[in-house]
């Protein structure tokens, strides 16, 4: 460390720096920025419509041309990105709702990169919300047990990032956990010229609760067991930093922590052992515990918002990934 001026004199009184807020903001070690904030979305096929989801206060499914009305209005207050789930009218075993060219999210991503050209558009890339089993896999079911198989999987996960990349996505952010899936992908995109896509990976994405009103939100529960066999274990640090390792070898861009806030420790070696753009997405369960609470008047929202985001920008995020994204720049507008 260096503090050798502790002990020392003369006598090193932190609260000289503390005294107003300009020289607090002076020396100021973190800071959140607007340009650092990533707006997830959900959308259905519809119109003009707007399904409030129980378990996180305004956040919603919307119709595209609401999506689009709700992306326009985060763009303005200057959130720079959405990341994109859809939720399809169908579901079957083999989620062809996930690459079909005229499915939830291509349609969506073709009217943001018409109406919205300068906003990032990421797509979560993923197959659950397209299985009617809800699994991040294919599965194969054998006597009384089920097992999601990992190879077949990235075929089809490397053509729905495809698809997503035909449709205009700026990023694609795969998210299924299966080994191998950023090789594919990257194969991929490259092979139909999309060389220059890049791939956001949930690369440290841990099997956790934290979720729980999310498979509300994207209704992608699944229908019998859980993710256990191909999401992290949440005890697993140096896991982590494996998971990571593979996803920058494969080709990942940016890598990501999810949850956040449950595993700053996680976003703290990731940045500091690879120096990449490191992502760390808020989860569901981030939020609604504190709209939650902040309901029952217990909590200030924006303050206690606000201070997690800098926690994980101080852990070593440089992405922030939070349905609070349009909050926070109003706030961090209006100081
Ligand atoms: C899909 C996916 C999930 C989340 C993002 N992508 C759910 C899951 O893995 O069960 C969770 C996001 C959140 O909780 O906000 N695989």
């Amino acid at each position: 460390m260096n503090s050798p001026v502790i002990g020392q004199f003369p006598a090193y009184r932190p609260r000289r720096l503390r005294q107003t807020p300009a020289l607090r903001r002076l020396v100021s070690e973190t800071r959140l920025n607007v340009a650092q904030l990533v707006l997830p979305l959900f959308a259905r096929s519809g119109r003009k419509l707007r399904r409030p989801i129980a378990a996180m206060p305004e956040v919603c499914q919307f119709s595209p041309d609401e999506l689009l009305r709700e992306a326009a209005q985060a763009h303005e207050l200057g959130v720079p990105a959405v990341l994109l789930f859809g939720i399809p009218d169908t579901k079957d075993d083999r989620a062809s709702g996930a690459y079909a060219q005229n499915g939830i999210v291509q349609r969506v991503v073709r009217s943001l990169k018409k109406e919205l050209p300068e906003l990032l558009v990421i797509t979560d890339v993923c197959l659950c919300e397209y299985m009617e089993h809800g699994h991040c896999g294919l599965v194969q079911r054998a006597a009384g047990n089920a097992r999601i198989l990992n190879d077949p999987t990235l075929k089809l996960l490397a053509r729905t990032a495809a698809s997503h990349a035909e449709a205009g996505a700026d990023l694609v952010a795969p998210s299924d956990m299966m080994d191998g899936r950023v090789r594919a992908i990257r194969q991929e995109l490259d092979r139909l010229g999309f060389t220059e896509t890049p791939i956001m990976a949930y690369a440290a994405k841990f099997a956790s609760a934290f979720y729980g009103p999310f498979r509300e939100a994207a209704e992608s529960a699944p229908q019998f067991g859980d993710r256990r066999s191909y999401q992290m274990d949440a005890a697993n640090a140096n896991e982590a930093l494996r998971e990571v390792a593979l996803d920058i070898q494969e080709g990942a861009d940016i890598v990501m922590v999810k949850p956040a806030l449950a595993y700053l420790d996680i976003v703290y070696q990731v940045k500091a052992a690879f120096g990449y753009p490191t992502a760390a997405y808020s989860v569901s369960a981030e939020y609604s515990m504190i709209k939650a609470a902040a309901a029952n008047g217990w909590v200030d929202e924006k303050a206690l918002t606000l201070e997690s985001l800098l926690a994980m920008r101080r852990a070593g995020a440089d992405i922030l990934i939070t349905y609070h994204a349009a909050d926070v720049a109003r706030w961090l507008k209006t100081g």
